[in-house]
C-alpha cells in the first residue's frame, strides 16, 4: 500500500526500496521503519513510499487454495512440530508461515525408512571408538585454504586497504566469480554492476567483503570430497537461506557487523558434513536412530556419539583459527542462551528453526529444533517482523541459488 510520507507510523515495514532523486538508496525493502527513518525521506523530498499492510491475514484461508491439501499440509507439518511448543507465539507464527510456504512450494514431510547397523555396540565404546578415530582423523581434516586464512589476518586488522583485500581475493579466480556474483545479486540491489573486487570492498567495505569470502572459501573446501551419505546441494541450500536469514534479522535488529551473522548461517552446521564426509557409518546410524525414536538429530548425535555437529563444528573453526564471534555462533546455535554473546548466537538459531520449518534444502535434520525460550525473550523481537525478514531472505536467495552450483 502507498503511503503518503506525513502519514508514515515507526513500526511500519517498507515493501518497496526508497531512493533519493540521485539513485542514492536510502532504506532497502523489509525495513522497519523509525522516525529518524521518516526525517530522512522528509529531508530528501520523498513524498510517499509503498508498505506492507499492517494485518497478518491467514492466507491458508485463500479461495483458491484446496481445503483438504491445506488441511493434509496442516497435519504434516505439525508432525515437525512436535518438539516445540506450538502455543508459543514465536513458533505458532513460524508454523504458521512454514504451512502456508510448504502448501504454495509443494515441499512434502518425507516418511524415511532408515536401517540402523550396529546396534549391539554399548554406548560406551561407541563414544571412546568414535573420540579415537576423530582424534586419529583430525590429522587429516582439511586445512583451511590459505586465500582463507590471508583473508582471517585482514579481517582482523580493522586498517586493511580497499587495494590488499582485492589483491587476496583476485589470487582465487574462483572465489572471485562467486563474490562478484554475490555483490551483483538482490542481497545488495546495488544499482550498477560491480565488476571488481576493490569496487565491491569500496562499496560495501572491507570487513564486510573479508567475512564474506572467507565464509564461502571455507565451505568450497568440502565441495570435492566424497559425500554419498550427504546430498551436499540440500546441504548448501539449508546453510546458504539460514544465512540470509540471519543476515536480514541482524540488519533488522540492528546488530552491527551483519555479514558476520550471513557466516555464521552459512557455516552453522559444518560439523555436519565432517560427521558425513568423515564418518558415514556412524552418520546413518545416528540418522537412523533419530527418525526411529522421533528424537531431535542433535540430541541423538550427543547421545550416540558423545558429542553434537556444533562441538565438532567448533573443533574445526577453532583449528583453522576462524574469528571468535563465528565460533559462538556455531556452537550455541542450539542453546544461544549459553553464548557469551547471546543476541548473535539467537539469531542463527531462530534462523535454522525458520530454514528447517520452511523445509528448504536440509542438513539432516527432519525434526524443527527446540526454541530456546530465555534467549528468544532476551532478542525481544516480534513474530510479526517474521514474515517480512523470510520474504526478504527468499528474495535473496532466488538471485544467489546460482553460487550453490559453483
Ligand atoms: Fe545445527
Ligand atoms: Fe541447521
Amino acid at each position: 500500500m502507498v503511503v503518503p510520507t506525513d502519514k508514515i507510523k515507526s513500526g511500519q515495514v517498507l515493501a518497496e526500496e526508497v531512493r533519493d532523486v540521485n539513485g542514492r538508496l536510502l532504506l532497502s525493502k523489509g525495513h522497519t521503519i523509525e522516525a529518524k527513518h521518516i526525517r530522512v525521506f522528509k529531508i530528501w523530498g520523498i513524498s510517499e513510499v509503498n508498505l506492507f499492510a499492517d494485518d497478518h491475514h491467514d492466507d491458508t484461508s485463500d479461495p483458491l487454495m484446496d481445503p483438504a491439501m491445506i488441511e493434509q499440509t496442516k497435519k504434516s507439518v505439525a508432525t515437525l512440530f512436535c518438539h516445540v511448543d506450538l502455543e508459543h507465539p514465536a513458533i505458532k507464527e513460524i508454523y504458521r508461515i512454514a504451512v502456508q510456504f510448504r502448501y504454495k512450494h509443494n515441499i512434502i514431510v518425507k516418511d524415511d525408512n532408515l536401517t540402523v547397523g550396529n546396534q549391539s555396540i554399548p554406548r560406551q565404546e561407541r563414544e571412546k571408538d568414535f573420540l579415537q578415530k576423530l582424534q586419529k582423523k583430525n590429522i587429516i581434516l582439511p586445512e583451511i585454504p590459505s586465500v582463507a586464512s590471508e583473508l582471517k589476518e585482514v579481517i582482523e586488522n580493522p586498517r586493511s586497504s580497499a587495494e590488499h583485500i582485492a589483491r587476496v581475493v583476485s589470487r582465487s579466480p574462483s572465489l572471485t566469480a562467486v563474490l562478484l556474483r554475490i555483490v551483483n545479486s538482490s542481497v545488495y540491489g546495488l544499482p550498477s554492476k560491480i565488476s571488481t573486487v576493490s569496487h565491491a570492498v569500496s562499496l560495501i567495505g572491507a570487513q564486510e567483503i573479508s567475512a564474506l569470502a572467507l565464509g564461502v572459501s571455507v565451505l568450497s573446501i568440502f565441495k570435492n570430497l566424497p559425500k554419498e551419505s550427504i546430498d551436499m546441494h540440500s546441504f548448501l541450500r539449508h546453510s546458504l537461506v539460514c544465512g540470509l536469514l540471519s543476515r536480514v534479522f541482524a540488519a533488522h535488529k540492528n546488530v552491527p557487523q551483519t555479514e558476520q551473522l550471513f557466516v555464521s548461517g552459512l557455516l552453522h552446521d559444518l560439523g555436519r558434513l565432517v560427521f558425513y564426509i568423515y564418518f558415514p557409518d556412524e552418520s546413518r546410524n545416528v540418522l537412523a536412530h533419530s527418525r526411529n525414536r522421533n528424537k531431535l538429530l542433535y540430541k541423538e548425535e550427543t547421545d550416540y556419539l558423545g558429542c553434537d555437529h556444533a562441538q565438532l563444528g567448533v573443533q574445526l573453526m577453532k583449528q583453522w583459527k576462524l574469528p571468535l564471534i563465528l565460533e559462538n555462533n556455531v556452537l550455541y546455535h542450539h542453546k544461544p542462551s549459553e553464548a557469551q554473546q547471546s543476541v548473535p548466537a539467537t539469531i542463527v538459531h531462530l534462523a535454522d528453526i525458520i530454514v528447517n520449518s520452511l523445509g528448504i534444502g536440509s542438513s539432516g535434520e527432519k525434526f524443527i529444533p527446540r526454541l530456546d525460550y530465555d534467549a528468544w525473550e532476551n532478542l525481544e523481537l516480534s513474530p510479526s517482523s517474521f514474515e517480512t525478514v523470510i520474504e526478504q531472505a527468499i528474495h535473496q536467495f532466488q538471485g544467489l541459488e546460482s553460487i550453490l552450483q559453483v
